[in-house]
């Protein structure tokens, strides 16, 4: 039931979801805000563990209207697989890199992140990744993380992100909603935008990835600081480039420290499959 809303919810703002009300900030010309540093963090360390060789064969789960998999074309790598639940985002997706004059082989397959038997056999990927909330929109993390880890190779890392559980809480606290905040708090659930999700710390995901037969390579908040700063300070101060390469470097500096994390705005984690 959960699956269905958000798969039509996805559908329902696809068009468009770069430009309309649903966009991300990252779209947003003024107020990108700490957005726009959670996707450079997110992007540093989607690089960090990327395989060498640009023919590898990567897998973008959950991978909506394909900006990640676009800044890998752009980054020479071609063979590149988007899924995901919704044909509204794929079609997003074929759109966008149908735009690029860059060659490519991408392939939009339209799966459920939780069972991806249909589409994908066991060990096929040399990088697998799923950012920005696949894994706990699904309300089944230990599913996708199973089905994240069965199609990588062996040897090869998984990263995934999604929305930190306790930077929620006081967001409620603000929004008067203090029953919300309870109730993420007991049972890990949140719901924005009409559907529910999971909100992990990172030991909660660690355990996932643990079960999975993952090792945790390495835990990152995305970001740590700037999500607490006011958003009308943020895009003052982000208009300035020094200013900002300035912020973006104590992120990188303090985003892998582990008191921090669990307040972050988005927690990404790196496995590697043993
Ligand atoms: C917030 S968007 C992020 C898109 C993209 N990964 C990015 O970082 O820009 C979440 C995406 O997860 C997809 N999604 C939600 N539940 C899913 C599921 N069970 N299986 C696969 N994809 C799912 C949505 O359709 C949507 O495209």
């Amino acid at each position: 039931m959960p699956k269905k809303k958000v798969e039509e919810i996805f559908d329902k703002y696809a068009e468009g979801y770069s430009t309309g009300e649903f966009k991300p900030s990252r779209y947003d010309e003024v107020a990108r805000t700490a957005m726009s540093f959670a996707d450079d963090i997110t992007w540093h360390y989607l690089q960090k563990y990327a395989p060498r060789d640009t023919n590898a064969l990567i897998l973008d789960a959950g991978g909506g209207d394909g900006y990640w998999a676009q800044k890998f074309i752009e980054l020479d790598y071609r063979n590149i697989v988007i899924s995901d639940l919704s044909q509204g985002m794929l079609d997003e997706a074929k759109k966008r890199l149908g735009k690029l004059s860059l060659k490519h082989n991408a392939q939009f397959i339209k799966a459920d992140i939780t069972d991806m038997k249909d589409s994908f056999q066991d060990n096929t990927f040399d990088y697998v990744f799923s950012q920005y909330d696949a894994v706990s929109l699904c309300m089944a993390p230990q599913n996708a993380m199973l089905e994240l880890g069965r199609v990588a190779k062996r040897g090869t890392y998984i990263v995934v992100s999604l929305d930190t559980k306790f930077r929620r809480v006081p967001e409620f606290i603000e929004a008067k909603q203090i029953e919300a905040a309870r109730k993420l708090l007991r049972t890990n659930v949140s719901v924005e935008f009409g559907f529910p999700q999971y909100n992990l710390t990172w030991e909660e995901l660690a355990k996932y990835f643990e079960y999975t037969g993952l090792e945790v390579v390495e835990v990152v908040g995305a970001p740590v600081f700037l999500h607490q700063v006011d958003e009308k300070v943020m895009q003052e101060l982000e208009k300035d480039p020094e200013v900002r390469k300035e912020l973006l470097k104590v992120e990188l500096e303090y985003c892998t420290t582990k008191s921090l994390i669990n307040f972050a705005g988005h927690l990404q984690m790196i496995g590697k499959k043993k």
